[in-house]
């Protein structure tokens, strides 16, 4: 009989390549979508899978829906991927990201511990949870969280701990730092520049703005991370892993790569825009995936840092080609200011 695979937040980036990743190990998977006018399972299109996993409504909100999902499906794994995952938003939104991206975990591993406790737990924790450092990052690193997403997401990191040391479950996190995608929210700064950038170079529009170029991230493919959630759930023990390339790039390098790939100038069209910073900042994430290479056969070489703007760029021309030139702003892309002043 095939292992079932149940993924909260299937609608998203991770969810999606992780959805395709455990479709093509054999397992049955079923999703979570929330419950809103129109759901959207562009992710899952585009990977051409919606109609292979079995979508079920529940929301982080709502612990009624957790329990029916969890008794209807009673899965060999979990993996809880959904969150607010926006960290500019959760300065704008603090509470709900708490109620979400916090208080969702509890719900759900309390609900587990009664309801499955067999099954298997992989919780979505972040590099943000370190706020950052000029040097590699590791599972002993120290955390000092810098937003009101990384403060949530670190109870929900020792939340997951205290679990598995309590009530014996195993339940894992894995430490992820950023991994972009072509199904990158298009806020995230990486797909803001290649999708801009593509615009830019169709005559669609002429700036972009951003706000601290000089922020350094440890940027990875995410297709090549949701390897690393499946490999923690097959170990002998449930344990934390740091999933990371080991290299950092500014903002600006990506930007410039960027531009340059599509014969542009970024200094031509760049626009920085204080409203962008945010309060806190967390100015530099580089990761040590050592534990992850040595105990889980993990690879963090797949996608070099080029491939995945090729990669990226290439998606976005072919987005905005297909698209009707009516149908294409960056209107469309409208951050929310951070008011700090
Ligand atoms: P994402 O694209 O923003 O996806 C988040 C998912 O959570 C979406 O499916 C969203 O549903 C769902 N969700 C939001 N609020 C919910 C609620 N109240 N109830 C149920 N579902 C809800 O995020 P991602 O990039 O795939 O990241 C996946 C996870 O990894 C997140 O927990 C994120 O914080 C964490 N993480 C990401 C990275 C990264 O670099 N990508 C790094 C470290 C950790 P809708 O489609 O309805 O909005
Ligand atoms: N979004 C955005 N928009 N970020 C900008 C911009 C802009 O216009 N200009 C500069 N940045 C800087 C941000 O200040 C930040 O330092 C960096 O670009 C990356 O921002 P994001 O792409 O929004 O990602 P993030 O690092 O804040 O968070 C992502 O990675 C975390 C793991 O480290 C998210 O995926 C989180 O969910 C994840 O946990």
């Amino acid at each position: 009989m095939s292992k079932t695979a149940l993924i909260t937040g299937i609608t998203g980036q991770d969810g999606a390549y992780l959805a395709d990743f455990l479709l093509r190990k054999g397992y049955h998977v079923y999703g979570t979508f929330r419950r809103i006018s129109s759901p959207n399972f562009s992710r899952l299109d585009f990977l051409n899978i919606t109609d292979r996993v079995e979508l079920i409504p529940f929301d982080l909100l709502d612990q009624s829906s957790i329990l029916y999902v969890l008794e209807y499906t009673k899965p060999d794994e979990l993996y809880n991927l959904a969150a607010q995952s926006f960290v500019g938003a959760s300065f704008e939104q603090p509470i709900a990201t708490g109620e979400v991206t916090g208080l969702g975990l509890t719900r759900v591993l309390d609900t587990l511990r009664m309801q499955s406790p067999h099954t298997r737990f992989y919780q979505a924790s972040s590099s943000e949870m370190f706020g950052g450092s000029n040097k590699p990052l590791n599972e002993n690193s120290s955390f000092k969280p810098r937003s009101p997403y990384a403060a949530a997401k670190l109870y929900a990191h020792w939340v997951t701990t205290n679990y598995r040391e309590a009530y014996d479950l195993y339940a894992c996190s894995g430490i992820l730092f950023n991994h972009e995608s072509p199904l990158r929210g298009i806020e995230f700064v990486t797909r803001k520049i290649t999708y801009h950038a593509n615009m830019i170079k169709m005559g669609l529009t002429e700036k972009i703005s951003l706000g601290n170029i000089e922020a350094k991230r440890d940027w990875g493919f995410a297709g090549d991370y949701v390897e690393a959630m499946w490999l923690m759930l097959q170990q002998d023990r449930p344990e934390e892993y740091v999933i990371a390339t080991g290299k950092t790039h500014t903002v600006k390098d990506f930007a410039e790569k960027t531009f340059e790939k599509l014969g542009l100038n970024l200094e031509d069209h760049l626009e920085i825009d204080k409203k962008l910073f945010r309060p806190t900042e967390v100015d530099v994430l580089i990761g040590d995936p050592s534990k992850a290479i040595k105990k889980l056969g993990w690879n963090p070489n797949k996608t070099s840092f080029d491939d995945l703007i090729n990669i990226m760029v290439q998606s976005d021309r072919e987005l905005l080609s297909n698209s009707s030139k009516d149908s294409l702003s960056t209107d469309r892309i409208k951050e929310i200011p951070h008011f700090k002043e």
